[in-house]
């Protein structure tokens, strides 16, 4: 089967490498010609563990291609993902500028029945919007081909990218036609014979599934940083309170590490979407928007935090962090929305200085804080960023700062202020000066 997937950001582009991978004949579409340049000769424009090797050998057997040639790939496709961005526009909700361009030119290139998948996370609604674009211009062509709109939400979790497309929990089909559900399978086919649970819905329950799961994960991480900021306050510990909480089975210990905020590009995302989604039809979603604030607020602790266990007044001047970590997770080079911009820029705000590691963000982290360019300097590894520093900050829990020296890293510091956002070092505490160590609700 061909298909055609429109737009090679981390969604289009991992399902595309993973369709290939299932045995069908892949075509990748982007409007960016370097990206598509790049991606041909296996150059990946995302950080993604794993992924590079699937996509050589795919291309190599000739089963993934990537082109700027939208047109011919419509054409030669049977069904055509879209993939491309919904950036949130200024009230929260999603712009679909990118989604209705790709419908129209699907629209004005059919050549006869295709499926088309919206893959991008869209409000509710948007299928029957892409629809009707599509009749529209159809009509306006004098032509009757039949199609199929599906709803086809991605659930993958970067850095993790391949294991939860190889692997998926489910996989939600939502389509009103038995004969675009019947290809989907196919699509699928090696996760359908594998077991993977398959739910079938109608187009606006699949699009609500993918806000509705984010969203209520997004929940789970507020509900437990509060928990964390009261933990402290009371003389608890939330790393126990988290275990013996996932310990039931109705909560799960998943998602429920206490932390500096969630951020990346779903959740802060698709928690406003849903919101103003339930606002435009006359509800107000008010434990989502409670997690919201609560999110904001937890970054702001975090700097509160550090300010006024370094300087009673909270004045940072002439003080220098060490930043280790500055994507939204680990694994991933991505810093959209990471609770490490505004923690950095609010630490710089009360006069702090800089050094910052990540052993992946700091090309993005470079031009995202461009504005503060003076107070920060990227460094080779997380011993630079902690020389002569006055505190450590640990934003984001990679691997090797888990596994790192912490002796070595105090013994280089001016003073030895361990601000540990992550509670990486909650079990290593006897290697830093209680006084000055400082987890999250620990
Ligand atoms: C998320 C969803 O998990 C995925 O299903 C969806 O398709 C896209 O959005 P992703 O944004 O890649 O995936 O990362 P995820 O691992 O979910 O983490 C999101 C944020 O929550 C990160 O900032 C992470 O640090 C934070 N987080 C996660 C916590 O603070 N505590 C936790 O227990 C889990």
């Amino acid at each position: 089967m061909n298909i055609g997937i429109v737009g090679t950001g981390y969604v289009g582009l991992v399902q595309g490498v993973i369709l290939s991978e299932f045995g069908m004949n892949v075509t990748c579409i982007d409007i960016n010609e370097e990206k598509i340049g790049l991606l041909n000769q296996g150059i990946l424009p995302i950080y993604e563990p794993g992924l590079k090797e699937i996509l050589d050998k795919n291309v190599k057997s000739k089963r993934l291609k990537f082109t700027t040639s939208i047109d011919d790939t419509i054409q030669n496709s049977h069904v055509i993902f879209i993939s491309v961005g919904t950036p949130p526009k200024e009230d929260g909700s999603a712009d679909l500028t990118y989604v209705l361009e790709v419908a129209r030119m699907i629209a004005e290139n059919m050549n006869g029945y295709k499926v088309i998948v919206n893959k991008s996370t869209v409000p509710v609604g948007t299928g029957k919007l892409v629809n009707n674009l599509i009749k529209d211009i159809l009509n306006k062509r004098n032509v009757d081909f039949d199609y199929d709109i599906v709803s086809n939400p991605e659930f993958l979790r970067e850095g993790k990218a391949v294991k939860d497309c190889l692997t998926p929990d489910r996989i939600v089909i939502g389509t009103s036609s038995e004969k675009a559900r019947n290809i989907m399978k196919n699509v699928y086919d090696v996760l359908y014979i594998n077991q993977t649970p398959f739910v079938f819905t109608n187009i606006e329950t699949a699009e609500m599934i993918k806000y509705a799961s984010n969203a209520f994960l997004a929940v789970k991480i507020s509900y437990i940083n509060e928990m964390a900021l009261l933990a402290e306050k009371v003389g608890a510990n939330i790393q126990e309170i988290a275990a013996a909480m996932g310990m039931d089975g109705r909560i799960s210990p998943k998602f429920l590490h206490a932390g500096p905020g969630f951020g990346g590009s779903c959740f802060p995302k698709d928690t406003k979407a849903i919101t103003k989604i339930a606002r435009d039809n006359g509800e107000q979603m008010m434990v989502i928007e409670a997690a919201i604030k609560a999110n904001e607020k937890q970054k702001n602790k975090m700097v509160e935090k550090i300010r006024y266990a370094m300087n009673e007044k909270g004045d940072l001047t002439g003080k220098t962090i060490g930043v280790l970590g500055l994507s939204f997770k680990p694994e991933t080079d991505d810093m959209r929305d990471a609770p490490s911009i505004d923690i950095i820029n609010g630490l710089v705000s009360y006069g702090a200085k800089i050094q910052a590691y990540c052993p992946e963000g700091m090309k993005e982290a470079e031009w995202r804080l461009e504005h503060i360019n003076s107070s920060i300097k990227y460094m080779n590894n997380e011993y630079e960023a902690a020389k002569e520093a006055d505190a450590i900050v640990i934003i984001t829990e990679w691997h090797q700062f888990r596994g790192m020296d912490v002796s070595k890293i105090i013994s280089n510091m001016k003073d030895s202020f361990v601000f540990d956002l992550r509670n990486v070092f909650f079990r290593k505490q006897d290697k830093v000066n209680k006084l000055k160590y400082f987890g999250v609700g620990v």
